[in-house]
């Protein structure tokens, strides 16, 4: 194994998202729903719709944000990787669309499929290529345009997703004391039954029948994905604080995937952790997959809740079934 030349740390923030608004009052007049019953079981109060583009709109804007505060240009970035399950295409990749959109010319790139813990698993990729000191500039988006695979007339699922995307840029620093210190990331594919998209792939390609069919939609068991994400999310929440000895009160931010309040809740329950100590956007953005976590550094580290020195827990669960926690410590003044 080679060694690790240097910790790798996140330097760098931005984000985008679009301004049009589902409201759940929106959502009261297409589906038999209500405000209070989308509030009490998911947190949700609103989330953002990108009407023109894929997701490669949502992603260069969050890049463009990142390198406008950072006030760095593009050709310093070596490589892109783009979290996503909602590419503009299956190829190119994602990657390479928002590497012509910024003209990051010196970087190679690519998409990475993880659907609600992609953010988690390009933050390990990412982390890995600066500490071998192979790389110095990694940019890491999550973005998703979850509105173009929802069905708005499910009740049951079109009331959770929002479209958003979210960078960060990933360096290499000499100090141990910052940025990841080791993560716990797992997959199995035994979630296929309960949550994925049925049509589209290899396996059934586009045809009238797969479009009539409504397969090209989020497919959820959405009360067996919410036991599995609770257990999933919450015990490797746990796991990782015991493998690097934290206690609660060590902890600044537990940063979870903002799938349902409810979730994000049992998580922090397990761990010890209250509420305050839990950063949260799912009321104004939803469920936006590959975003959730970016989006949730960003506007904390923006508004100065998130310090330098500050101990977090990322974790997150989604489909797959994919899920894990990471351990850093944030380096940015
Ligand atoms: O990010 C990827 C991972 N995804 C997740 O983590 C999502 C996990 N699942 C969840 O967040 C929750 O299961 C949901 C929010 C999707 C559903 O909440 P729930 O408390 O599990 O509700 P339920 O599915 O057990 O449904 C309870 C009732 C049902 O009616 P009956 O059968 O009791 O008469 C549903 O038909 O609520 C009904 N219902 C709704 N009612 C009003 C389902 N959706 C709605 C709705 N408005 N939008």
């Amino acid at each position: 194994m080679r060694e690790k030349q240097f910790n790798a740390a996140i330097t760098g923030l931005g984000m985008y998202v679009p301004d049009k608004i589902y409201d759940n009052a929106y959502f009261e007049k297409i589906v038999d729903t209500s405000d209070e019953w989308i509030r009490t079981r998911t947190g949700i109060k609103e989330r953002r719709i990108l009407e023109n583009g894929g997701t490669s709109v949502l992603a260069t804007k969050a890049a463009e944000d990142l390198l406008k505060s950072k006030k760095m240009s593009a050709e310093e970035i070596d490589v892109i990787i783009v979290a996503t399950v909602t590419p503009d295409m299956f190829f190119p990749a994602t990657a390479c669309l928002v590497q012509h959109n910024i003209g990051a010319k010196n970087a190679w790139g690519f998409d990475l499929s993880a659907a609600c813990s992609g953010f988690l698993f390009g933050y390990q990729t990412a982390c890995s290529f600066v500490e071998s000191g192979d790389y110095k500039k990694v940019l890491l988006i999550g973005a998703d345009k979850m509105s173009s695979i929802t069905d708005y007339s499910d009740r049951n699922n079109c009331i959770l997703f929002g479209d958003a995307g979210a960078a960060v840029l990933i360096e290499p620093t000499e100090d141990k004391n910052y940025g990841l210190q080791n993560s716990l990331l797992k997959i199995d594919g035994s979630g296929l039954d309960y949550l994925h998209m049925k049509g589209g792939g290899s396996l059934n390609p586009p045809t009238h029948e797969t479009v009539d069919k409504n397969m090209h939609i989020i497919y959820q068991e959405g009360k067996a994905v919410f036991k599995f994400a609770v257990k999933g999310m919450a015990d490797i929440s746990y796991e990782i604080m015991k493998k690097n000895n934290l206690t609660a009160d060590d902890i600044a931010y537990l940063v979870p995937h903002q799938a349902n309040l409810r979730i994000i809740g049992a998580t922090a329950e397990r761990m010890g952790i209250s509420m305050d100590k839990v950063m949260i956007n799912i009321d104004k953005y939803g469920n936006t997959t590959a975003a959730t976590i970016p989006s949730c550094l960003v506007e904390y580290y923006r508004s100065g809740k998130l310090k330098k020195g500050d101990k977090l827990i990322l974790a997150s669960f989604g489909a797959g079934w994919t899920w894990g926690a990471c351990y850093l410590i944030w380096s940015m003044e």
